[in-house]
C-alpha cells in the first residue's frame, strides 16, 4: 500500500489544526511539512515552531521537507520540535553525509531530496545512509503545479539501482497519475492540492490506498 502524506502547504494557514485533524480522520499515513527559506526556493513556509505545535496535536509521523540552502543551521531545532523524518536536498553545498548521519543519530528517518533536473545517480553516495529518497515531481517552491513525467523514469532507475529505502514523490500528484508512479516503485505519495480540495478526503484516500495493490 502506498503511504499518503498530505502536504499542509495546501491547507488553510489560518486553520492548520482543523485541516491536520481532518487529514488524520481521513486515514492519511504521514503529514508532510514544507519548510522554505526564500533562498533555496523563491518562497517562505513554516518554521520549527509550527512543527512543535503539530507534534502536540497529532501522533502521525511528521515528514519535514527542508527546502533550505543551509539546513545545518536549524537541523537540531526541527529534530527537537519532533520531526519524524527530516529531508534535506542533495543540491546544497553543506556536508550532506554528515547531516544525514546527524539525523539518524537522533533516531529519526533521514531523507535526501532531488530536484527534477538532478540525475538519480546523485544519491548513489547516500544509498546506505538515506532512509528515504524524495523525488521532486515539480520544481520545488509552490503547490498546484503539473507533475513532471520525466521523473517517473528516475524513480524506476532508483529501484533498479537497488535502493532499499522509502521512495517518495512530491508535487502534482493526483488520483489519475499515482498508478504510474506506484508501478515504478513509489512507496510514499505527497499530495497537497488534490487532497485538501477534495470534499470527500476520506473516500479519496481509501481509493488511493488501493492503487498499486492490484485490487
Ligand atoms: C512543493 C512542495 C510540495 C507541494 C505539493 O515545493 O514540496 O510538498 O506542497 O503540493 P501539490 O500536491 O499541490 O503539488
Ligand atoms: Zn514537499
Amino acid at each position: 500500500m502506498i503511504k499518503i502524506a498530505p502536504s499542509i502547504l495546501a491547507a488553510d494557514p489560518l486553520n492548520l489544526e482543523r485541516d491536520v485533524i481532518r487529514a488524520e480522520k481521513a486515514d492519511c499515513d504521514w503529514i508532510h511539512v514544507d519548510v522554505m527559506d526564500a533562498h533555496f526556493v523563491p518562497n517562505l513556509a513554516y518554521s520549527a515552531d509550527v512543527v512543535r505545535r503539530l507534534r502536540q496535536i497529532t501522533e502521525l509521523p511528521l515528514d519535514v521537507h527542508l527546502m533550505m540552502d543551509h539546513p545545518e543551521i536549524m537541523l537540531d531545532q526541527f529534530l527537537d520540535a519532533g520531526a519524524s523524518c527530516l529531508t534535506i536536498h542533495a543540491e546544497i553545498e553543506a556536508d550532506v553525509t554528515q547531516l544525514l548521519k546527524r539525523i539518524r543519530q537522533r533516531g529519526r528517518m533521514a531523507g535526501i531530496a532531488l530536484k527534477p533536473g538532478t540525475p538519480t545517480e546523485a544519491i548513489c553516495e547516500y544509498m546506505d545512509i538515506a532512509d528515504l529518497t524524495l523525488m521532486m515531481t515539480v520544481e520545488p517552491g509552490f503547490g498546484g503545479q503539473k507533475l513532471d513525467a520525466r521523473v517517473i523514469s528516475k524513480i524506476r532507475r532508483l529501484k533498479d539501482l537497488g535502493y532499499k529505502g522509502e521512495i517518495e514523490a512530491d508535487g502534482g500528484i493526483r488520483e489519475d497519475n499515482l498508478e504510474l508512479l506506484a508501478v515504478n516503485g513509489l512507496t510514499v505519495a505527497v499530495m497537497g492540492t488534490a487532497l485538501f480540495r477534495d470534499e470527500d478526503m476520506k473516500g479519496c484516500i481509501a481509493r488511493l490506498h488501493q492503487i498499486g495493490t492490484g485490487k
